[in-house]
């Protein structure tokens, strides 16, 4: 009895000196909830700040410490689900297979006509799962892709250094995430446009919570043309392999047998719209971080061995994938008390997660030298932060995505110092479920 009685004084004291500690952080959570959202002094904040309000797109960033603080689990009725931000909450959904990847299905299967890999589970994943993940890691990395990668920089990089300023985002990260991927599925270079276009379009409704007729029409109609582009490709790999990623394909078995020309289309399609989304937006993303941190810039430019820390921490502080959905497929209590029923849609807020101090001191910087990053595990499935996911789905091109950005930007720092943004730009950054920036003008001295 005595030691109940003491063991809840002493629960009762930790709990109220968690809370001391919190308050701070609590204070400066409302105080920019009462900023962007005219809450007056001395009110509190009933509702959860709105996702689709013009004021979270501009910068979610700012909303997300009372998300996490004040509505660790809340319900959009807009989204039709709810949003976590808690970086256990987050974590607990991705590793818990009763969260099934359903909600996919619906935006994405209309768009390839096909399962792709991240909305599949089960056997079928397993066995898919381990051809993709083959495919784009070591040995294969290095021994085809690094090349691929270094001649399309090379490529690219000549005639954009002899301008004034590059827009590394549209002019650079992204032609070089489409051509590499041309090069290794075996796809012709001189398809780039339409195959941009068709990727863009898919994109726009599948990384979405756009629900628009007309965005999701514009992205069945760039879906049909791609998968009709695709298909005669595949079946001649079957008939005719040549030395390429849909050749190797072809040959593959998922389980015990090769895999039907619809399957290997669907993995065309995944990897050229997941390769080329997230990963043009990675390198703008990075690149504002070290001309907005010059010390950290610099700190890199004399030890490369750095850029992998500064990569990760680009993907900590803004992953360019901000929302994972999932199902709960039974009834779930939260960590947090908060009950979600089952069949409920969830939206796994990662930018908000990666920011969760009860994980990353001083979350919201911006420091490549944090010990709390966990570099070595970065772009693997034990990472810390969630920019490539985490569990089961974790992205199967992480180390590839990482050989392409730290690749750019080490030619880019070969060949040019004195980064700054060109005159007249003012950088801006886009979206909710993929975020980025559309362009980034950066002006230089070369070398
Ligand atoms: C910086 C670049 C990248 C980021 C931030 C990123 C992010 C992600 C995220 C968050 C997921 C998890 C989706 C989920 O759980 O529902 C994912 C899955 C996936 N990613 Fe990436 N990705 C990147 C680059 C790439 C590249 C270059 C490729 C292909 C070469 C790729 C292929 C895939 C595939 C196939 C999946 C599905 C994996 C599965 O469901 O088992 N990604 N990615």
């Amino acid at each position: 009895m005595f030691l109940a009685v003491l063991s809840s004084r002493i629960a009762a004291s930790l709990v109220s000196s968690i809370n001391e500690m919190q308050k701070p952080r609590r204070a400066a959570a409302l105080e920019n909830c009462r900023k962007w959202n005219q809450i007056k002094e001395g009110q509190t904040m009933h509702s959860p700040p709105d996702i689709f309000a013009p004021h979270f797109t501009d910068d979610p960033y700012r909303h997300f410490d009372v998300l996490r603080e004040e509505f660790p689990v809340s319900y959009s009725e807009q989204a039709g689900g709810y949003f976590i931000s808690r970086h256990s909450d987050v974590r607990q959904v991705l590793h818990d297979k009763t969260f099934t990847a359903r909600p996919l299905q619906s935006r994405v299967e209309l768009v390839t006509q096909g399962p792709v890999l991240a909305q599949i589970e089960g056997r079928e994943h397993s066995a898919k799962r381990k051809i993709v993940v083959r495919s784009f890691t070591e040995p294969s990395l290095s021994r085809y892709h690094v090349g691929v990668i270094e001649r399309n920089i090379e490529g690219l990089l000549g005639p954009l250094l002899k301008q004034e300023s590059i827009d590394v985002v549209r002019d650079f990260g992204r032609k070089l995430s489409i051509y590499v991927m041309l090069d290794i599925l075996g796809l012709p270079r001189s398809d780039f446009k339409q195959i941009n276009e068709w990727c863009a379009g898919i994109s726009k409704y599948s990384f979405s919570l756009d629900s628009s007729l007309e965005t999701r029409a514009k992205a069945i109609s760039c879906g049909r043309a791609l998968n009709n582009y695709l298909t005669p490709v595949v079946q001649k790999r079957q008939n005719h392999p040549e030395g390429d990623l849909i050749s190797d394909w072809c040959a593959s078995e998922a389980g015990d047998k090769r895999m039907a020309t619809d399957a290997i289309r669907v993995l065309c399609v995944n990897a050229l719209v997941a390769a080329v989304e997230p990963t043009d937006k990675t390198l703008g993303l990075l690149m504002r971080h070290l001309i907005e941190n010059p010390e950290q810039q610099d700190a890199v430019r004399s030890d490369r061995r750095l850029l992998a820390a500064a990569v990760a921490e680009t993907l900590r502080c803004t992953p360019p994938v901000q929302i994972i959905p999932r199902q709960s497929e039974r009834d779930t209590t939260f960590g947090t008390g908060h009950f979600v029923p089952a069949g409920s849609t969830i939206y796994c807020l990662l930018a908000a997660a990666n920011r969760d101090p009860r994980v990353f001191t001083h979350p919201e910087r911006f420091d490549i030298f944090r010990s709390d990053l966990g570099k070595d595990r970065s772009f693997a499935g034990a990472a810390e932060h969630f920019a490539f996911g985490s569990g089961r789905h974790f992205c199967a091109g992480a180390a590839f995505a990482r050989a392409e950005i730290e690749m750019a930007a080490n030619s880019l720092f070969d060949a040019t110092i004195n980064w700054r943004y060109a005159q007249g730009f003012r950088y801006g950054e886009d979206g909710i479920y993929t975020r980025g920036p559309k362009s980034l003008l950066l002006a230089f001295d070369r070398v």
